[in-house]
């Protein structure tokens, strides 16, 4: 029997300079796309996949992506008085199961593996997912649910990849690849941001990942790795071998909203999903290009 997942990991400490100025104060991850932040997509994301506790690993000035998930008592208050049904809804997609919610603080953007490293009493001896908010997903079927439904099978690790552009391979943690079935692959390596001609294959790892909890042992070495940062990827890849290692190539799509053109591309993306808007969008698209 495999340990049922339940837990996720939200790193949010990284300080976001590709979006300066307005991350000075704002955290990225509390950017909308459309109206909703992306940390928000995230965790309904998990939660589709039956998560039920919530580690968001917060650092400086970060504070409102904590709150944005507290209730809002006197908007609510108002709201209710002057009958605004459809916005009150929208407000209580906010709201959380009491006691759900935790955040811990990484005080110094160390790296991706360090931040996980931070949550590690929240993970315990527990499978836990990772979110990383900035790539925003779309899709019929949560990642999150897709990469459970693949650890139920295999157990172990399962991170979810895509294959990339070769001279994009220095941006991503890149596979070693075994046995591969077009949609499922046996990682038997894993590298840092390789050198195009230095990478092992093209398939890279996007922001979603189900880890046993053995990666934080790993961690915990504390080596430096790519940019000096300590990365969960050089963690993860000591793990292969001694635990199943899959990555999976999930249905739907990624935006990578860490990136302007990435994050442009979601608004038009999602915008388009939206009855209320697709018309009007394409209508003034049409006029742009
Ligand atoms: P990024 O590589 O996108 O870095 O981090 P960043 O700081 O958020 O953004 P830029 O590159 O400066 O514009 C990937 C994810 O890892 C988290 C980030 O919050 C983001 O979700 N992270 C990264 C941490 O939580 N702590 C770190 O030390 C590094």
């Amino acid at each position: 029997m495999r340990k049922p997942l339940k837990k996720a990991v939200l790193p949010v400490a990284g300080l976001g300079t590709r979006f300066l100025p307005a991350t000075k104060v704002l955290a990225k991850e509390m950017l909308p796309v459309v109206d909703k932040p992306l940390i928000q997509y995230a965790i309904e994301e998990a939660r589709a996949a039956g998560i039920e506790q919530f580690c968001l690993v917060t650092g400086r000035g970060k504070t409102a992506l904590v709150e944005h998930f507290d209730l809002a008592y006197e908007l609510e208050h108002t709201l209710k008085e002057r009958a605004k049904t459809e916005a009150l809804d929208l407000l209580r997609s906010t709201s959380m199961e009491p006691g759900s919610l935790m955040s811990v603080r990484q005080q110094v953007p160390l790296g991706l593996g360090h931040a996980i490293w931070c949550a590690r009493a929240f993970v315990g001896d527990d499978p836990f997912a990772i979110l990383l908010p900035d790539d925003l997903v779309l899709a019929d079927v949560s990642w999150v649910k897709q990469l459970a439904d693949v650890y139920a099978e295999t157990g172990g690790n399962v991170v979810a990849v895509e294959d990339v552009p070769r001279e994009h391979t220095q941006r991503y943690g890149i596979l070693k690849v075994g046995q591969d079935d077009g949609r499922v692959a046996e990682v038997l390596g894993l590298v840092e941001k390789p050198k195009p001609a230095e990478a092992p294959s093209t398939l890279s790892i996007i922001g979603r990942y189900v880890l046993m909890p053995e990666v934080i042992a790993e961690i915990a070495r504390f080596e430096r790795g790519a940019g000096g940062e300590i990365q969960l990827t050089d963690a993860m890849a000591r793990l292969i071998g001694r635990q199943p290692f899959h990555g999976l190539r999930c249905q739907g799509r990624r935006f990578d909203c860490g990136d302007k053109a990435g994050f442009l591309e979601a608004q038009i993306a999602f915008a388009l999903k939206r009855p209320d808007l697709a018309g009007k969008v394409r209508d003034f698209l049409s006029r742009y290009v």
